[in-house]
């Protein structure tokens, strides 16, 4: 199943559960979260208090992408924030089977992010245990960047990486995904499409998320 995950960085935050509402109606299956400390990437987001927001406007899965510093450190508070799916970055985090196993004891669905000059096969030891395998696409900080060209490649490793384990983690895309691109991402292998600006910095959120939907369906 191909799920969209249209992330809230790009959203009128003012209007945030309006906003919501909009992606929810058209085709949104998860809503995606990032986090950012203005350590890990160039980039200050938001944090609980704004995941515990979103929680408050819609039942959909909360799919929280967590570039931060000692990510262990805040995994309690995402989690009690209304966090479904929690993703933390290879880079980031040293012990990262002891993380996985954490967000699985606090209840959560544990993700594994990986940069985009990070090799697949750096996570294979670690894939068995995860929930998610979060691609990304772009360098992580910023919405509204240009997909990198070589990502097809790596999402067709983490396919193959799945198969040859028997695991059954969901493949996760995230930058640069938007009418032009997520045909490509689709074809390449991808389950959960995040899109940010391609859709909450469209003319009309509603059509945009419509429209990604159908391209993946
Ligand atoms: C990038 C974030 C992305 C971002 C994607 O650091 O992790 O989730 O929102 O933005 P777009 O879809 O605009 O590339
Ligand atoms: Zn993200």
């Amino acid at each position: 199943m191909k799920l969209l995950a249209p992330s809230i960085l790009s959203a009128d935050i003012a209007n945030l559960s309006e906003q919501i509402k909009l992606v929810e109606k058209n085709g949104a299956d998860w809503i995606h979260c990032d986090i950012m400390d203005g350590h890990f990437v160039p980039n200050i987001t938001f944090g609980p208090v704004l995941v515990e927001a979103a929680r408050r406007s819609t039942d959909l899965p909360l799919d929280v992408h967590l570039m931060i510093k000692n990510p262990d450190n805040f995994l309690e508070d995402f989690k009690n924030a209304g966090a479904d799916i929690i993703s933390v970055h290879y880079e980031e985090v040293v012990h990262l089977n002891r993380t996985i196993s954490k967000i699985k004891e606090l209840g959560a669905k544990a993700g594994v992010v990986i940069n985009p000059s990070t090799p697949v096969s750096m996570v294979k030891d670690i894939a068995e245990y995860i929930d998610l395998l979060l691609i990304m696409t772009v360098n992580p900080g910023f919405g509204g960047q240009s997909f990198i060209s070589n990502s097809e490649r790596r999402i067709s490793e983490a396919v193959k990486l799945r198969a040859e384990l028997k695991a059954d983690f969901l493949i996760e895309v995230d930058g640069g995904v938007n009418k032009n691109t997520i045909t490509k991402i689709k074809n390449a292998g991808c389950d959960v499409f995040v899109a940010g600006s391609s859709i909450f910095k469209a003319k009309d959120v509603s059509i945009a998320a419509a429209e990604l939907k159908k391209l993946i369906t």
